[in-house]
């Protein structure tokens, strides 16, 4: 058996399995796509719902202190000056002049290539290499350092390549670095800073005064209804303003299928604390929290790992940022952003609006604003971990002995698309599908089922696999003739048992919630 990190082209088979089942299109896919976009399919909706409503439910409505929002994606663009993102919402990006490409600068990586003569140790630099990051960025640069140093048949000895990003770069390096798109030096820019929000025009006038902002987090949202939460009176701190919905960013180079996309979906939460309170204890329980919420969807826990955010990178105002990340298959990638803010938001909108934005200490009769923890995660890059992470393919054997491979998605129940197929053993004896017609009718009114009788019960237990069913059910004449009870075919271990009606129930009530 194989399974998903061993599999070569394990991107490319999510990506042709998504859009052949119906889990992610390509937008606007007859025109040739728009890069950067994505529609979700029958399936994928479905997968996407569950996820969302799984968050929602464990952090809003299965707790006491957390309450939720839906704040309007175009807000008033004093919001986005306030919050910083108008002056500094930006990627620093490189230009090629030659090509017409854009990169980011800190994605964009280079190195001197330095040779020593061995026979006095002098060091003599004979050009620049670059690459794009990749997985093994440094082997990449180290490769073309080589094969530049053969061409150029110069004696002596390589130094290890150490790779920047051209961030780094110097005034005088920048016309000396290759462009990764002609392999010549020459023709990059100096990286300089790019505004990542969209803009648009609220109004029937179409100037400055009407510049107005998709938004590019549904975090402000929060802040800028901190207030009318507060005064609504339901919550006392600590406590969280949670909100699900789409954001936008003009990405420079959105990659990765879903990973990195121009319009996607958030989960955010603002966990409000008291200012003198132990932040570090709330951003720990907040970390741990998250990590376990992705292990109870399902994501193998072998796949996350934590990286925190060096001090000196911080922004001025940040105590601490910790990312949860998942080991896809083009790389450990940021999937969960949890972030110790201070009061920096709420004070820059108490400033900006010159509304006050203080909670009173009753114990200590003084007024403070308080301090948040924020974790944030995107609903598409959920949604990828969960395919990679579930995606296997594994020789089987059938009942006459041939070999073949099935493709299977271990998805977890709680947001598997489908959580049974009702099968009727044979499509042309009228008492299977009748039997099998009206359990499915009493399913479909608590889950999301599916009912087949196309085709070989094998083959349709296949298709089900491809698509994460966890279950099937097959209605044969033991059904009818017997004592009512049917086969549970089981996804993962394709084991099958007879199972009541009533176990079936007791079994889904368990297991998806
Ligand atoms: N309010 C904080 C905030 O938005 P972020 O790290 O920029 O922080 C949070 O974004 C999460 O949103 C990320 O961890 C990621 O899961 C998701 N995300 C960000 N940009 C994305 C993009 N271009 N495509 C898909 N998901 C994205």
């Amino acid at each position: 058996m194989s399974t998903a990190p061993e599999i070569p082209n394990l991107m490319e088979a999510i990506v042709s399995l998504s859009k052949r089942r119906g889990f992610v299109f390509p937008s606007s896919d007859i025109y040739g796509g728009f890069n950067g976009f994505f529609d979700y399919g029958p399936l994928g909706v479905e997968l996407k719902k569950n996820i969302r409503d799984c968050w929602w439910n464990d952090m809003v409505r299965r707790r006491e202190d957390i309450v939720g929002l839906e704040s309007s994606i175009i807000m008033h663009p004093k919001v986005w000056q306030a919050s910083g993102h108008v002056a500094g919402f930006t990627d620093p990006l490189v230009d090629c002049k030659a090509s017409k490409q854009r990169y980011r600068a800190d994605q964009l990586f280079f190195s001197a290539v330095e040779v020593v003569n061995p026979e006095d140790n002098s060091k003599q630099i004979i050009g620049y290499v670059s690459a794009l990051e990749s997985e093994n960025t440094a082997g990449d640069l180290q490769d073309k350092a080589e094969s530049m140093k053969r061409k150029k048949a110069v004696r002596g000895n390589l130094v290890t390549i150490t790779p920047r990003d051209m961030t780094e770069a110097k005034p005088e390096e920048i016309a000396l670095i290759p462009s990764p798109a002609t392999g010549e030096p020459g023709s990059l820019t100096e990286p300089r800073a790019f505004n990542m929000m969209f803009e648009t025009h609220v109004g029937a006038l179409r100037d400055e005064s009407s510049v107005s902002y998709l938004r590019p987090e549904t975090a402000q949202g929060m802040f800028v209804d901190f207030k009318n939460v507060v005064d609504t009176g339901r919550v006392k701190i600590p406590f969280g303003i949670a909100q699900i919905g789409k954001s936008f960013r003009n990405e420079i180079t959105p990659r990765n299928f879903i990973f990195r996309s121009r319009e996607f979906e958030q989960m955010e939460m603002e966990y409000f604390i008291h200012e003198d309170a132990d932040w570090a204890k709330s951003h720990r329980e907040w970390i741990n929290w998250c990590k376990s919420w992705l292990i109870s969807i399902g994501l193998p826990e072998s796949h996350l790992t934590e990286y925190n955010h060096p001090q000196e990178k911080l922004a001025f105002y940040s105590k601490g940022t910790t990312d949860i990340m998942f080991k896809y298959p083009f790389g450990v990638q940021e999937l969960w952003g949890i972030a110790a803010r201070g009061n920096y938001d709420l004070t820059q909108h108490a400033n900006a609006s010159g509304v006050p934005h203080f909670i009173f200490d009753e114990a200590t009769k003084k007024r403070y604003i308080p301090h948040v923890i924020e974790p944030a995660v995107g609903v598409d890059r959920i949604f990828l971990a969960v395919l990679c992470g579930g995606y296997a393919e594994e020789d089987v054997t059938d009942e006459k002995g041939n070999v073949e491979k099935r493709t299977v998605l271990r998805f977890n129940p709680r947001i598997a698309p489908v959580k049974v197929a009702v099968l009727p053993l044979l499509k042309n004896k009228p008492e299977l599908v009748q039997r099998a017609l009206d359990i499915y009718t009493r399913l479909k009114r608590r889950y999301a089922v599916f009912y087949d009788e196309g085709g070989a019960i094998g083959r349709r237990y296949r298709r089900q696999d491809e698509i994460g069913t966890p279950w099937c059910i097959t209605i044969d004449f033991d059904t009818i003739e017997k004592d009512g009870t049917f086969t549970l075919r089981e996804r993962d271990s394709m084991q099958q048992r007879r199972i009541t009606e009533a176990e079936l129930f007791a079994l889904l009530e368990e297991a998806v919630y």
